[in-house]
């Protein structure tokens, strides 16, 4: 027995070493390094029928790396070749993405059970092959088996909000391959464009596919430009793109939404509106309130477009998004009242619900399904319907317990278009802050699924929502390396608790990413920073991919080679700004991040909330509220607590009686992403924690005034307990953006002087 543990530790280390020098993403199931090598050169024939698109990609990837250019060959050979098997499945239970990898002395053997496990064997294969021009390749005898964990591996690309020429969704369509991702859900249709030449509706690419202006800078900024823009695939283009992804093993699964962002669909043919319009291509972004009007001539005109589209797409799954769609045209709308009075539903979200499980039975009468955003949930999920679940998990959670699919895409974790590093550094992004990290430590499989419900979750997928990206190199940055963390995570074989062993393979990748031309982000080298309440203050805790290479200053100046370097977080005490960067040989390797505190009596203090704020906007917890660094009002990031139809109310204990008079608060307001200002703000003060009394009740009126910014400054008072209780806008009236949903509250710093 004690034999038996001493070989299996053994062949655990040996697995690990070679994880290490592999460097391979997604982690493979199960590697075994042996001491053997196999030599790569020009002589190495690439064993395969001539026509086989896996032979020709491969010897088209060895070219490019090595510029050794191999044979395909289908005449036996027993030496120094690379053979593909594919397997007879012998079990019922058998995997088709499965594939194992041997690289012996004297050849390399690919064998799976399809195509797509020997392209996947290609790709694991290819990663162990260095960019390199050399005559001969040494490559480590090597045994894996492997085979992913999910089966819906997907990434996402808006090309609505921004169009991407046809060479460039190959090049996407590429990079997921690389990954092992299998899924591209393609956003073809919204607001501000619609992409798809369907040939019964010449209008929809005529006029639907070109805006006259487009947003500049950022969404509170509201400034446009007069460029008319636009662009769509003709479906030539598309059925080229499909069969390129095919012969790649991904699915293509495209979006047509409805029935909200619509209105370039609307632009071109009004009358599937409520009002009749006319109505221009959204230059502006959000959610807009024109959207299909469900009268039966709209069915007949969205089922005729589906009808084309299921032509020019094999995919088991239609999206057909159903997100964020406001009801203020339906409630005033004879056609909608009337659909509501003789369909006998409740109100207008039970619309909604009829909207999609009318189009849900044509697209399964034509052998499909259909997924749809998590608010397909609302007013009763269509009876086939699978749902991706972006607001949160909560929406997977309620669809994989009534039984339906679900494909996981939290903003939290799944939203590529946030800020992977400091936003300061960083091209204008949505405000979320989703770094590699996070991404990494995600979970498809939500704590609150049962083993049963979780066969449900079918796996999970990044989005890239395009409003502030427009060119193809900036949807590199945004994809790379957070797909690569992504890959991992859906492969199955990612362990949070070694993300540094991850992020030491995820390093070695760069020099792929270089050889490759591919533009992404090197944020992973900035250094990151944490804060925790310490005596009098806060600590600054600081981390970055190597701790002895941080030098930091605490004067405002940029830090260089010779100021301090950082060894154990930083008591902060009094206001001041921290600045740090991360260095290698005597250069900084990162940009500088730069944190400026305000420390107050409320500093790092004791404080409860009664009401937790939303899972992706709330990672600091409470005491983000009084950690000294006040959020930036241009940006609703990772500094602010957001709080979906709740209010905050948050109690701080300051530990002992203190005199006091000055307590400033901040709230945000960005209506097109439903974050309104509270409709009060009610400050209270105790000496005991038991009597409150009431310092100030800020009116909403005040409250914008100030644009958000409230200090209530008041006669010297002796407490020790502060309450301030910030009263969520509620349900978002008729005619605002988000209209009938709730609001978000933004609340930041409350400090107390
Ligand atoms: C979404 O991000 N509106 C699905
Ligand atoms: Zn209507």
């Amino acid at each position: 027995m004690k034999y038996k543990i001493l070989t299996l530790l053994l062949l655990f280390s040996v697995i690990s070493s070679a994880q290490q020098t592999l460097n391979l993403i997604p982690k493979p199931n199960s590697v075994e390094i042996k001491k053997g090598h196999f030599v790569l050169n020009k002589e190495t024939v690439i064993l395969a029928d001539e026509n086989s698109f896996e032979a020709k990609y491969l010897k088209e990837q060895i070219k490019n790396q090595t510029g050794l250019d191999l044979k395909i060959s289908s005449k036996f050979k027993s030496k120094n070749c690379i053979q593909f098997g594919i397997k007879i499945p012998d079990t019922t239970n058998f995997d088709r993405e499965y594939y194992n990898l041997n690289i012996w002395k004297s050849k390399i053997h690919i064998s799976a059970f399809s195509n797509k496990g020997i392209f996947y064997g290609i790709q694991t294969l290819l990663q162990m092959i260095p960019y390199s021009k050399l005559r001969e390749i040494r490559l480590n005898e090597v045994s894996i088996f492997d085979q992913p964990k999910f089966q819906w591996r997907g990434m996402h690309l808006d090309v609505s909000r921004h169009f991407f020429p046809k060479d460039f969704i190959k090049k996407y369509i590429d990079y997921l391959a690389m990954y092992k991702m299998n899924t591209f859900h393609w956003h073809l249709t919204d607001d501000q464009g619609w992409r798809i030449e369907i040939k019964k509706y010449p209008k929809l690419t005529e006029v639907g596919a070109w805006r006259n202006g487009s947003m500049i800078g950022h969404y509170t900024d509201q400034t446009f430009d007069e460029i008319r823009y636009g662009g769509f695939y003709t479906q030539e283009e598309i059925k080229e793109i499909v069969a390129y992804a095919k012969e790649r093993h991904i699915t293509i699964v495209p979006e047509i939404e409805m029935p909200g962002h619509a209105l370039a669909a609307l632009a071109s043919y009004p009358e599937f509106s409520c009002t009749g319009g006319p109505f221009e291509v959204g230059k502006t972004w959000g959610v807009l309130e024109d959207v299909f009007c469900p009268k039966d001539e709209t069915f007949t005109f969205l089922e005729n477009i589906l009808t084309e589209v299921m032509t020019l797409f094999p995919s088991e799954y239609i999206h057909i998004g159903g997100d964020e769609c406001p009801k203020v045209r339906w409630k005033s709308c004879p056609h909608c009242q009337k659909r509501i009075k003789d369909e006998n539903l409740k109100d207008e979200h039970k619309l909604q619900s009829y909207f999609i499980q009318r189009i849900e039975k044509f697209v399964n009468s034509k052998g499909r399904k259909i997924i749809g955003w998590d608010e397909i949930l609302e007013g009763g999920l269509a009876p086939n319907a699978a749902v991706m679940s972006w607001r949160g998990t909560e929406g997977g959670i309620a669809a994989a317990k009534q039984k339906h699919f679900v494909v996981m895409s939290p903003g939290s974790h799944c939203y590529f278009d946030h800020y992977q590093g400091e936003p300061k550094n960083e091209p204008i992004a949505f405000g979320g802050y989703t770094n590699v990290e996070k991404v990494y430590s995600f979970n498809p499989i939500p704590k609150e699924l049962s083993p049963e419900e979780s066969k449900y979750i079918l796996g999970a997928q990044a989005n890239l929502w395009t409003e502030y990206i427009n060119t193809p190199e900036h949807v590199e940055y945004m994809v790379f390396p957070r797909i690569a963390a992504l890959s991992e995570v859906v492969w199955g074989t990612s362990n949070p608790k070694e993300y540094k062993e991850f992020e030491k393979r995820l390093i070695s990748h760069f020099e792929i990413y270089d050889k490759k031309g591919i533009n992404y982000s090197k944020a992973i080298f900035e250094v990151t920073s944490k804060v925790h309440p310490a005596e009098n203050g806060v600590a600054f805790e600081l981390k970055s991919v190597n701790p002895n290479g941080i030098k930091y200053t605490i004067d405002g100046s940029e830090p260089n080679s010779n100021s301090f370097l950082y060894e154990k977080p930083i008591l902060v005490t009094k206001n001041q700004t921290i600045k740090a960067a991360y260095f290698e040989n005597g250069k900084a390797k990162s940009a500088t991040i730069e944190q400026p505190f305000f420390i107050t009596k409320s500093t790092g203090k004791k404080i409860e909330l009664v009401h937790q704020p939303h899972e992706n906007y709330g990672i600091g917890g409470s005491f983000t509220l009084v950690d000294g660094m006040k959020g930036n009002t241009s940006k609703f990031g990772r500094d602010w607590l957001g709080f979906w139809g709740k209010d905050m109310n948050a109690t701080i204990d300051l530990g002992k009686t203190e005199t006091i008079s000055k307590i400033s608060i901040n709230t945000l307001s960005s209506e097109g992403s439903w974050i309104y200002y509270p409709k009060s703000i009610g400050i209270f003060v105790s000496k005991d924690g038991k009597n409150y009394y009431s310092i100030a009740i800020v009116s909403s009126k005040e409250i914008h005034e100030n644009k958000g910014k409230i200090i209530v400054e008041f006669d010297k008072q002796n407490v020790q307990f502060i309450k301030v209780i910030a009263e969520n806008n509620g349900i978002i009236v008729d005619g605002k953006p988000g209209a009938g949903s709730n609001s978000w509250l933004f609340v930041d710093e409350i400090s107390v002087e």
